[in-house]
């Protein structure tokens, strides 16, 4: 029996969006051109884009349509500093558990463009220390060009206090991005309410297509363009229209994910976890993602866990990037105050739409007798 628990990595596409894309794969027209088959493709962009934004909360166009989760970061974090330094403003505040789509950018503009890069700090559970926003705010707030605080964890699936961090923020006016790609369709998102002045979403993580990306833009924003080119997407995000990758995206996006269900198998492996190795301590224990499971093993290293499963059959993820084929402590662990030696004991089980109790029931299985070659292996 395979097993594939790394949902949060990407998910199998749902039949709706897969019928979807197939359909409009064979219609012709470039939605930007004046004929009729290219209005016609224009046409199912539009009431995609209008789906998509009752899905969110936002108006049609505050959707803009980019090629990934990681462009959309990329445009709202580089283009809300640019805007911010006009005025000014360098100081990029980030938290210190930011998918690599927002933590590399920074970093790109701290060595590229001279901005100054601050990470806002998080606490055990993963979850962002507002306080120390809020000190941050009440010292530098008119240095701030972007706040950008992800709406929940991809390792831990630990939830972050947004609707906050954007009433902190609104006192000084500071713009606000957040990325949403872990939490859309999974847990109560909506932009309008939220406050934000951005937000990205990604196709492949909700049974939609790779390939297409959101980035949801306040109304009237004018923001500086990564791609310039043909003007589509507000000028903002030049380049033809995906139209298959969009009606696909919206019909995912209508599919609701059985969250109920998700969460009782999410129960179910933690409690398995917790009992077939007592040692064994879960990351995260406040308010998170339903299908999420990040969870430490003393004694072991994470690659030979994972290895040990796969050759079991079982998907899993450490959730970390590997360099060079050496696996780096995750900097969500890190921030979380675990040591190096613990951050590379852990392991991140995500679970999707498509999870039996039979695939849990068989990880449960393996795992104690994994954990135990595991650690035999780290002893020698
Ligand atoms: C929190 C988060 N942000 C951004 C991304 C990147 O999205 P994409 O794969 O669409 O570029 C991911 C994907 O792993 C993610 O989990």
């Amino acid at each position: 029996m395979s097993v594939y628990l790394d949902h949060a990595a990407t998910t199998p596409m749902v039949e709706p969006a897969l019928v979807a894309m197939n359909q409009q794969l064979r219609k012709l027209g470039n939605p930007s051109s004046l004929h009729t088959p290219g209005r016609s493709a224009r046409k199912d962009i539009e009431q995609s884009r209008e789906s998509l934004a009752k899905v969110v909360g936002c108006i049609p166009s505050e959707i803009i349509f980019t090629g990934s989760g990681t462009e959309s970061d990329n445009t709202a974090l580089k283009g809300l500093f640019w805007k911010g330094r006009k005025e000014g403003k360098n100081l990029v505040l980030i938290s210190a558990i930011e998918h690599h789509a927002i933590l590399d950018p920074a970093q790109w503009l701290q060595e590229h463009e001279g901005a100054q890069v601050i990470e806002i700090p998080v606490d055990s559970n993963g979850v962002v220390e507002i306080e120390a926003l809020d000190t941050l705010l009440s010292q530098r707030a008119d240095e701030v060009a972007v706040i950008s605080v992800m709406h929940a964890n991809n390792e831990t699936g630990a939830i972050q206090p947004i609707a906050a961090i954007v009433q902190a923020a609104n006192e000084y006016s500071i713009p606000v991005h957040s990325d949403a790609v872990q939490s859309f369709g999974k847990v109560g998102l909506n932009f309008a309410e939220l406050g934000l002045t951005a937000m990205s979403l990604s196709g492949h993580k909700i049974g939609g297509p790779l390939g297409i990306g959101v980035l949801v833009l306040k109304r009237g924003l004018e923001l500086p363009a990564l791609l310039h080119g043909g003007g589509q997407e507000r000028e903002i995000r030049s380049g033809t229209l995906n139209a298959p990758a969009i009606v696909a995206l919206s019909a995912a996006a209508e599919c609701s994910i059985p969250v109920e269900e998700i969460q009782q198998l999410r129960q179910l492996l933690e409690n398995g976890i917790k009992q077939a190795v007592p040692d064994a301590y879960i990351n995260s224990t406040g308010e998170k993602l339903p299908g999420i499971v990040n969870a430490t093993y003393p004694g072991t290293e994470s690659d030979t866990l994972l290895l040990l499963l796969d050759a079991e059959g079982i998907a899993a993820s450490t959730g970390s990037a590997c360099s060079a084929g050496v696996q780096r402590p995750s900097h969500v662990l890190l921030a979380m105050g675990h040591n190096e030696k613990s951050a590379r004991s852990s392991l991140r089980f995500s679970i999707g739409t498509s999870t039996t109790r039979a695939e849990i029931e068989r990880v449960l299985e393996v795992l104690p007798v994994v954990i135990e070659r595991a650690r035999a292996a780290n002893l020698r």
